[in-house]
């Protein structure tokens, strides 16, 4: 899968060399840049912002250097484009899952009070949103599509990852994990998981998912992880 992140801050994704999504970019599974969009900026200072028309606090990104990067990174629309943004479609397990199986997927990071409309209009096909919250910028949410939509893409989870017992990949929240020692400050494992027996063991987890998810997040139980 290409990815390509269009930001005025590219250092912010240094983070994605680390861990799962690191070895993913080093074994060529993700093929993955940051790309600086004032490298593109045509005022002579790179300028990619100015005032809002109509008034109001902050800066607006400005239409010119996002326009010209996405038209040299993608000329012939083979990308998924995407804004990130509080107003867009909420990311989701389904929506990480169907974006994982797209080609390429372009993500554009907004800053300040966001980008010139037009820009968007000429050339975004979604926006997605993370939360019903605002960050100051994109980045972080650019961030967590790229991390969670990758760990769907074949072979990026390498053997014993997996998202099948994952929270949400089958509409529940996932079971609890244990590991050595067999007991820490008085907390024991239970008993089941060290008996070796996959049947009880498969029973246990299932049982503590339904409990955690009845506890936790009730609004999950009965909604279709197919559909939603
Ligand atoms: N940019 C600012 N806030 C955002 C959010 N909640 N989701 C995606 N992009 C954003």
């Amino acid at each position: 899968m290409k990815i390509r992140v269009l930001t005025l801050f590219p250092k912010m994704f240094e983070c994605l060399n680390e861990s799962i999504m690191g070895r993913a970019i080093k074994r060529g599974l993700l093929d993955f840049k940051a790309v600086d969009i004032r490298n593109y900026s045509a005022d002579k200072h790179m300028k990619c912002d100015d005032t809002p028309y109509g008034g109001g606090a902050g800066m607006v990104m400005t239409a010119q250097p996002i326009y010209d990067c996405i038209s040299d990174i993608d000329p012939k629309h083979e990308f998924v484009r995407i804004y990130m943004s509080p107003k867009g479609e909420r990311l989701s397990d389904k929506l990480c899952r169907s974006l994982a199986t797209v080609d390429n997927i372009l993500l554009l990071c907004g800053h300040y009070e966001g980008v010139d409309q037009r820009v968007l209009d000429l050339c975004i096909d979604r926006e997605i949103s993370i939360g019903d919250y605002v960050l100051s910028g994109g980045e972080l949410a650019a961030m967590v599509v790229v991390d969670s939509v990758s760990r769907f893409v074949d072979g990026v989870l390498g053997s014993g990852e997996s998202h099948e017992d994952e929270s949400f990949s089958n509409g529940m929240l996932e079971y609890p994990q244990y590991t050595r020692p067999p007991e820490f400050m008085g907390l024991k494992v239970p008993d089941v998981l060290l008996n070796g027996n996959h049947k009880e063991i498969d029973k246990f987890r299932k049982a503590k998912s339904a409990e955690l998810t009845e506890k936790l997040r009730p609004d999950l139980i009965g909604r279709n992880a197919e559909t939603e």
